[in-house]
């Protein structure tokens, strides 16, 4: 009797010590020099600022950059001709004193457009020359410092049709191709990528994709990579879906960037007050096999991965689907989840 009390006692201690989350030892070693190619994540500047924990993790395991949402137009030209370039001088600062490579998101989209843009009225001749100076302006500002810019966003429709947005009705469809020429012409050295989302999950999509740009290629506009969102679940799309698109992306030419990365747990916005281990250990598995297939395409189309947002308190998911998710590396106290040490330990 004496000894099953003791052997309860035991049993109960060690299940009191044992972590929800299993300890990450590893913790010293850096993210990206696990990895060949580019390891990036979407930053706020003002989180940088004033959350040491958060500035220490992207210190730490990142050497690439994208913001969140300070080089979107609504942010960078608030008023025609009038732009705020203060928060992204800053990002842009912060990336040269690190020597981190910034990714610039994004000069051409249909959401987060300043009210004067979405309400712009005028000929054709100024619907081009707003265009045409936005996209001018900005990518001249960061010349030499952005490195890379998503140039058009989501400008497909997952049936592979051309989205209906205030870009086509007012230029036409060569507004795509517009927006690259001028965009190479204000920084000739800028990587320059088409940015979506479904991109994995509808096939017919991502051909419809990389059929136009191909052809845009093809009669010598400057197109370099694709940008594949990636916002996708622990369920789907499946692993081999994952790989198949980065396969048909590179085998088209383009450079692929695995620009927005999250796995949510939770499509169906149930009530999650925490996050369940089982799907935690499932998230892991997802980001070891993405980042594991990314390294086998070849190096000279790896442009990079970039997680979008630090922890799972900064995630974009909880506040704009307004759900509980855990889609992140890091949880709410910026600890490492299961998923960045299996990233750690393995890659
Ligand atoms: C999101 C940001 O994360 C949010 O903070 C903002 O409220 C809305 O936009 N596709 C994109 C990103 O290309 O710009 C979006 O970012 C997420 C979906």
């Amino acid at each position: 009797m004496k000894y099953q009390t003791a052997a309860l006692f035991f049993l109960v201690l060690v299940s009191c010590q044992t972590p929800s989350i299993p300890s990450c030892p590893q913790v010293s070693e850096h993210l990206a020099d696990q990895v060949s190619f580019p390891c990036g994540v979407v930053v706020d500047p003002s989180s940088l600022e004033f959350n040491q924990a958060y500035a220490g993790i992207v210190d730490d395991h990142f050497n690439s950059v994208t913001a969140e949402n300070i080089m979107k137009p609504d942010a960078l030209h608030p008023v025609e001709g009038v732009f705020d370039w203060a928060a992204a001088d800053q990002l842009v600062d912060y990336c040269q004193r690190s020597g981190k490579r910034l990714h610039g998101h994004t000069l051409i989209w249909h959401q987060q457009l300043p009210f004067w843009m979405q309400h712009y009225q005028g000929s054709r001749e100024d619907w081009e020359r707003m265009f045409k100076d936005h996209i001018t302006q900005v990518v001249s500002h960061f010349k030499g410092k952005v490195a890379s810019w998503d140039v058009v966003n989501e400008a497909f429709n997952d049936d592979g049709s051309l989205r209906n947005t205030i870009w086509k009705e007012h230029l036409g469809p060569s507004y795509l191709e517009k927006a690259f020429r001028y965009a190479h012409e204000a920084d000739p050295e800028a990587k320059l990528f088409y940015n979506d989302y479904s991109v994995v999950l509808a096939p017919q999509k991502r051909a419809a994709i990389l059929a136009y740009f191909s052809q845009l290629k093809a009669q010598g506009v400057p197109i370099h990579g694709i940008g594949v969102q990636m916002h996708i679940y622990n369920g789907f799309p499946t692993d081999s879906e994952i790989s198949q698109a980065m396969d048909d992306i590179w085998r088209a030419g383009f450079l692929v960037h695995l620009s927005e990365l999250d796995i949510s747990i939770n499509p169906l916005g149930q009530a999650m007050p925490t996050p369940p281990e089982d799907e935690l250990a499932r998230q892991a598995n997802r980001y070891l096999y993405i980042f594991q297939s990314f390294k086998r395409i070849p190096e000279a189309y790896q442009f990079g991965i970039t997680i979008w947002g630090v922890s799972d308190a900064d995630s974009w998911i909880r506040y704009f689907f307004n759900r509980d998710d855990y889609p992140l590396l890091f949880d709410d106290q910026y600890q490492p989840k299961p998923a960045f040490c299996k990233l750690i330990s393995t890659l």
